[in-house]
């Protein structure tokens, strides 16, 4: 039983150690801050727990979600870090990444969840999304949360082409989204969240914790 337990913690904490080598050559291809993985996996365990979530299904969707792009490894610079317009061509070459992200989490069960969030995160709740244009609760609950939580912190962080919007600009956003790009239950838990001030206090601490996002870093 012991011997068990050993074998099963340490497979946890090789598989934690895989995440955190393939979460930051994602983010130096990406040119996406730790920050920005921070937020999302603070606000989608917000959300899971908000959704009434047991908490080792909280901590297994907050980990997997920082997987959300490492698909991203493939996609040629040129196109990635692009500041005009995509062309159809390049679009598919970016739809790709949900695709690779899933093929290179493997088969294992510890990353289940983060297969999913890789291959569905830009999957929307009526069915326009890609890459496979699944609807409704055909996408899995992680990715749809995750979605959010993604969404809303690109909307309020500075990136090259844009500004960071405002908290309620954002808010406004994914709110408009319900229903159509988002599940609008998880939106309502989002919302409350946001009046209850969670989203602000989770906001403000991981940039109190971050050493990559000082003014004039280059944080996108
Ligand atoms: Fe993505
Ligand atoms: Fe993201």
């Amino acid at each position: 039983m012991e011997q068990e337990r050993i074998a099963s913690e340490e497979l946890r904490r090789t598989g934690l150690q895989g995440i955190s080598h393939l979460v930051l050559a994602a983010t130096i291809k990406d040119r996406t801050t730790g920050t920005h993985l921070q937020r999302v996996r603070r606000y989608v365990e917000a959300i899971a727990e908000r959704l009434g979530l047991p908490g080792d299904l909280v901590e297994e969707f907050g980990y997997s979600s920082v997987m959300h792009d490492v698909g991203k490894i493939h996609t040629p610079d040129h196109i990635l870090q692009s500041e005009h317009h995509l062309s159809d061509a390049e679009f598919s070459v970016i739809k790709q990444h949900c695709i690779d992200g899933e093929k290179m989490l493997g088969t294992a069960r510890f990353f289940e969840t983060a297969r999913g969030i890789a291959r569905e995160h830009h999957e929307r709740w009526d069915g326009k999304g890609y890459p496979d244009g699944k609807k409704g609760e055909e996408i899995s609950l992680a990715a749809r949360i995750v979605s959010i939580a993604d969404v809303f912190d690109a909307l309020t962080s500075k990136r090259p082409y844009k500004e960071a919007w405002s908290a309620e600009a954002g808010l406004q956003a994914i709110e408009a989204g319900a229903g159509e790009r988002f599940d609008p239950e998880i939106v309502a838990g989002f919302v409350a969240l946001a009046k209850e001030g969670v989203l602000e206090r989770i906001s403000s601490e991981v940039a109190a914790s971050a050493d990559d996002d000082q003014p004039g870093s280059s944080a996108k």
